[in-house]
């Protein structure tokens, strides 16, 4: 088990982070539309990684400007590579003082995969939003594993998804974004507009890709916690999604929440 797995095995990661792009683009830019994202002039997104789906968003709104903050410098150095006019790119920790600093001058605050890699998110989540605007927009995105769906039930999916929470648990990262998020936001001023599962599911998606999606994720769950790509348990997940899975037969969903919130005016 490596100290920082998220570093670790980066160009997988970098092709899942294209491929959740890809498939979460659209559902993700349409979520935030529906809660403030036209009426905004700056948006922040914390914890950016590469910059791929901020670019791809900046280029759909060329009126709005946007500003990707990571903590580490390879993300930063990759995004600036292939930046936009209206995006800039700064390399900083999302509780230093800047960023809050930056965050009590924005309209809007991405986050998508990140809130939950911060630990103690009820302390740190407070801390990095304490200076925020009343007005501006929070737009969440995250893992849910509450939000996992298999019907009919199957043991490969079930496996799948003990990979994610084992992972999660080892990590000390908490999944519970729909249930965990939204007091600590009310907590902190916000009023909550909507929490819901993103219909990440193969019936909304193309079901080659979401196999390749959800196996490449089990995968590197995997891998991080076993220090191997092969095992038994990995093979019947594999032959699950790839050659088991039929949307005629089975409802399958990852697990995502979207949580849309908004500083309170008073
Ligand atoms: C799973 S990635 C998500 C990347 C991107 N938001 C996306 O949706 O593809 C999480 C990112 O958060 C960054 N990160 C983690 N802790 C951070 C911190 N304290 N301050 C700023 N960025 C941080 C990591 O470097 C990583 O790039």
């Amino acid at each position: 088990m490596t100290q920082n797995p998220w570093i670790e095995l980066e160009s997988v990661i970098r092709a899942q982070l294209e491929l959740q792009v890809e498939l979460s683009l659209d559902r993700h830019q349409q979520f935030m539309l529906k809660y403030g994202l036209a009426q905004c002039q700056n948006v922040v997104d914390i914890g950016t990684g590469n910059g791929l789906f901020l670019r791809k968003l900046a280029q759909r709104h060329p009126m709005i400007k946007f500003h990707g903050i990571d903590d580490k410098a390879h993300m930063i150095e990759e995004a600036k590579s292939r930046s936009e006019t209206n995006v800039d790119w700064t390399q900083a920790d999302a509780l230093d003082e800047s960023v809050q600093t930056m965050l009590g001058t924005t309209d809007g605050i991405l986050m998508r995969y990140f809130v939950l890699h911060m630990p103690n998110t009820s302390i740190s989540l407070p801390q990095i939003l304490s200076r925020v605007r009343p007005g501006t927009y929070v737009w969440i995105f995250d893992l849910d594993t509450d939000y996992c769906v298999c019907e009919p039930e199957q043991d490969a999916y079930n496996s799948f998804v003990d990979l994610v929470r084992s992972f999660c648990d080892k990590n000390s990262v908490q999944i519970r974004t729909g249930s965990m998020l939204p007091p600590i936001l009310e907590a902190t001023g916000f009023e909550i507009q909507e929490v819901c599962a993103e219909p990440f599911n193969n019936q909304e998606i193309d079901p080659k890709l979401f196999a390749e999606y959800l196996f490449r994720e089990a995968t590197l769950y995997h891998h991080f916690l076993e220090g191997t790509h092969s095992s038994e348990k990995l093979r019947e997940i594999e032959h699950f999604f790839f050659e088991v899975m039929d949307r005629d037969m089975h409802f399958v969903q990852y697990g995502m929440a979207m949580i849309g919130a908004v500083k309170n005016r008073f």
